[in-house]
């Protein structure tokens, strides 16, 4: 076992250098450095993450591992290979942008791989070993590391086109899970690194929703959260790229709002706050969430802007959430 981790790092190993090369210095990584540029990419950038692309082959890296003398079978459970149906060994990430996934240790233990040509599906991701597990791994941890001490900050993204873009634009404590909602490992990972955790995530329905869950659990360990919201552009890659990362950095981060600001505004979806009764259903459940608040004069800020906001009386909103303290025990 200890031997299979040791030969599929080195396997990962092999193929980032050799993916990489492709990608800066062949004809056949062309694809792959295209599409990169054309998304703005520097190459400095592209050698600090590693980008490579992998051949629209069939073969070309399984010959590549049994020169090494890499045994098809193992590569096929780490995901650098695959078992076709007509019993041979093939290549499985074909024509796609590779991502080394980096450990915390800096290492490649996994590959996602984006299709260039739209190809579905658009990220294939190498399947979960004993070396990658993707609820424990925080993309670009290891190179956020020094960054998130030296800020007392961490900006959580949703992709790794995020990280890198915001990297690129010289914000460099950006992590990332990989598509998936943040785990409780991972929350408590971030906490015993920093308290202070910026989410930005996309700005899709499937975006803000991820928001609303990973502020939950960041905030459940205990972590200072603040939800970034854009008003323009799809993702903060894209927002990068259109508005630059002064811009992101002004409008996007540092106008983050905390997670009462943002769960106000959450709580809203689904009530028609024209409707009288909508609108006390909404108001209770605001209640339910400053009421869960353990620093009084927090409480009291949300309930004065709640009470000028829907014109209620200071007294009666105190009232309601003292009797939901009492009930919380
Ligand atoms: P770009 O289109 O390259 O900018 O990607 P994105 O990061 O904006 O993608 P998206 O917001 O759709 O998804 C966020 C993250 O989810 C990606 O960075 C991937 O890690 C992951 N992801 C996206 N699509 C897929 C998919 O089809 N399969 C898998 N396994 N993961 C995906
Ligand atoms: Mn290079
Ligand atoms: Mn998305
Ligand atoms: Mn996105
Ligand atoms: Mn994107």
């Amino acid at each position: 076992k200890h031997q299979e981790n040791q030969t599929l790092l080195e396997a990962h190993g092999w193929l980032t250098k050799l993916y990489h090369h492709l990608l800066q210095h062949t004809k056949e990584g062309k694809d792959g450095y295209e599409h990169l540029k054309e998304r703005g990419l520097s190459d400095e950038v592209i050698d600090a993450f590693q980008l490579g692309f992998a051949p629209n082959s069939k073969e070309f890296t399984m010959k590549f591992l049994e020169n090494k003398g890499f045994h098809p079978q193992t590569m096929v459970k780490g995901g650098l290979l695959s078992y076709r149906e007509d019993g041979h060994y093939g290549d499985r990430f074909r024509g796609r942008v590779i991502f080394p996934i980096r450990n915390h240790q800096g290492k490649t233990v996994a590959f996602s791989g984006r299709s260039v040509n739209g190809g579905e599906p658009k990220y294939l991701n190498s399947p979960e070993t004993d070396l990658f597990q993707k609820g424990k791994l925080l993309y670009n941890f290891d190179l956020a590391r020094s960054e998130i001490r030296k800020q007392n900050e961490v900006v959580l993204f949703e992709g790794q086109m995020d990280v890198i873009s915001a990297y690129q634009g010289g914000i460099k404590h950006g992590i990332a899970t990989l598509g998936t909602a943040i785990s409780e490992p991972q929350a408590k990972l971030i906490r015993r690194y920093v308290e202070r955790v910026v989410v930005c995530y996309d700005a899709d329905k499937a975006g803000q929703d991820a928001s609303y869950k990973a502020a939950n659990l960041l905030k459940k360990v205990g972590c200072d959260v603040r939800i970034a919201q854009m008003k323009e552009g799809s993702d903060p890659d894209e927002y990068i790229r259109s508005h630059g990362s002064e811009s992101f950095r002004k409008h996007v981060l540092d106008a983050a709002v905390t997670y009462m600001g943002f769960m106000i505004n959450h709580l809203k979806q689904g009530f028609n706050l024209k409707n009288e009764g909508d609108r006390i259903q909404y108001i209770e459940r605001v209640l339910d969430e400053v009421s869960k608040i353990s620093k009084p004069l927090e409480r009291d800020h949300y309930l004065r802007e709640l009470a000028g906001e829907y014109d209620l009386s200071i007294d009666v909103l105190e009232q309601e959430i003292i009797n939901r303290r009492k009930k919380q025990g």
